[in-house]
Formats: C-alpha cells, structure tokens, sequence
C-alpha cells in the first residue's frame, strides 16, 4: 500500500478490507492477500485518497457519541465540541436552545444528551442533512425537534441560546481544495468567508430573548471582525476562546438584561 497514508490509515484500511479487527491486522503483518482482498484493499485505499475516513466507515465519534455521518453532512470536528461545553455551560434551566445549521446534528445532539432539561431545535437548510441528524437524534433518544429553515426563514419565537458553526471559509481559499469531499454548502461563507456569519448574527439578535446567549464558531481569522459584529448588533459580555491549538475559534456574546428565568 502506498506511503502516503501515515501507520494508523493503513491499519485501518487493512482492517477494514480484510474484516480484521486492527489488532489482528497488527499481530500479523506478514499474512498473504488473496487477489480478493488485494483489490478491495486498493479500492478502499482509493477512496481514501479522496475522503475522510468517517465518510467511508460512515460514522465519527463527537463528544464521546458515535454519530453516523453521510456526504450530506459536514464531518463533525473536535473544536466544535467546545462549542458545545459552551452551550451546556451557559444555557438557563429548561432553557430553549437553537442550533443553526445542524448538519449531522451533533450540537442539538451532544447538548441534549448532557441537558435534558433543555428544550433543542435544530434546523438545516439541506433536507438530506436533516434526515441524517434525525436518525442521530433518534438512536441517541435524544429529544430534538428539526426544522428545515434557510437561517432564520422559518423560525418563530425566541430562543434563550443560539449555537451555530457556520459555513465560513472564503470562496477562493486553496484550503477549500482539500475539503472537497464535503458539501460545499457546509463550507464557504461567500466571497469574504463571512456572509452567513452576518446573517447569523444579525438574526441571532432578533430571535434572542431578554439576556440570551449566541455561541458562535468561525475562522481562525475572523475572531475580531466577529466581535464587531456582535457589538454592532448590541451584544455584550463578547469573548472569543482559542481552541486546542490556540486559534481564536469560538465567540460568544449576550443581550443585555437577565433573561426570566435567571436565578440571579
Ligand atoms: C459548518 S457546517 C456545521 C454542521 C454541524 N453543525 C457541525 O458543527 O458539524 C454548516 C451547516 O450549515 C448549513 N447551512 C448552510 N447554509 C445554510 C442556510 N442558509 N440556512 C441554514 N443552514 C445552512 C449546512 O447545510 C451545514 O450543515
């Protein structure tokens, strides 16, 4: 098999060809392939060369959750789960929370999970999205509600907390070469790479009650043009946290006043 894939894709690409767990694959390395097994070997190799490995097993663990993911759906990523622990710190008791663009659902999902008290709607513009994220939702017994809406289109009411990963890298990005695999309605956010993130905020501010919360995540470059945005749109308390790596990944901000049901 080619040197291009690091140890852990060719052990994983052998195991899965073969049927073998990866500790058998291990424990035997010098075992003869059949023409059988070489050319499903080559075939899978392939398809690694062109897609992440979640896309070919179908699945990827998110916040401790194994999610099944399709090529419809962005493949869930680790700096979202900061996202996430966001969310679960900051929503109010029996709180609403919207995930905006859920994709495979993993947001609305992982929140739920850690806050049942939390009432979760989550919405996608892409229909083969959410059918995905519902059957998440469904084998997490996760109790989410799911609505197709182009952002904001057809939402009514308000919510205490808004979470969203939207789409935000720019047109033209050679990074975007890379990424071909996955939906490109999952990824490029207009020419400047921040036409949805304005649309979210913007909307994040008309469908946030008293004191509500939006967590937003984006470019590693954008944070400061994200905080202008959100004061822009009379957001307070705005603070941006670096991700593991320490790029300024995820913003966040809140209304003034205290919403209703605050203890404080
Ligand atoms: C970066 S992906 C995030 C997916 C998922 N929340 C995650 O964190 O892995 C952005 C998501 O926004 C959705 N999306 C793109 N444009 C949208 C729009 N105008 N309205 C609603 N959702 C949209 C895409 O279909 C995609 O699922």
């Amino acid at each position: 098999m080619n040197s291009q894939f690091d140890r852990l894709d060719r052990e994983l690409l052998a195991s899965r060809a073969l049927g073998l767990s990866r500790a058998q694959v291990i424990a035997r390395p010098e075992t003869p392939l059949s023409p059988r097994q070489l050319r499903s070997l080559d075939q899978l190799a392939e398809r690694r060369r062109r897609e992440p490995w979640a896309y070919i097993i179908g699945e990827k663990e998110f916040f401790g959750l194994r999610l099944a993911v399709s090529r419809n759906v962005l493949v869930p990523r680790p700096e979202t789960e900061q996202l996430v622990e966001l969310v679960i710190e900051r929503a109010p008791q029996a709180g609403r929370v919207l995930d905006l663009g859920t994709g495979s659902g993993c947001i609305a999902i992982a929140v739920k999970v850690h806050r049942p008290d939390l009432r979760i709607t989550a919405t996608d513009v892409c229909a083969a999205a959410l059918e995905t994220a519902r059957r998440n939702a469904q084998s997490h017994g996760a109790d989410v509600e799911f609505q197709q809406s182009d952002w904001f289109s057809a939402l009514s009411g308000r919510f205490d907390c808004i979470a969203c990963n939207p789409p935000y890298i720019p047109e033209s990005d050679p990074a975007l070469i890379d990424l071909g695999a996955e939906p490109r309605i999952a990824l490029t956010g207009g020419p400047g790479g921040l036409t949805d993130i304005d649309a979210v905020i913007e909307g994040s501010a008309a469908h946030l009650d008293v004191g509500g919360t939006l967590v937003l995540e984006h470019g590693r470059d954008q944070g400061e043009a994200v905080r202008r945005r959100f004061a822009e749109c009379g957001f307070v308390s705005v603070e941006t946290h670096r991700d593991l790596a320490g790029h300024p990944r995820i913003s966040f901000g809140r209304l003034p006043g205290h919403p209703l049901n605050s203890p404080d």
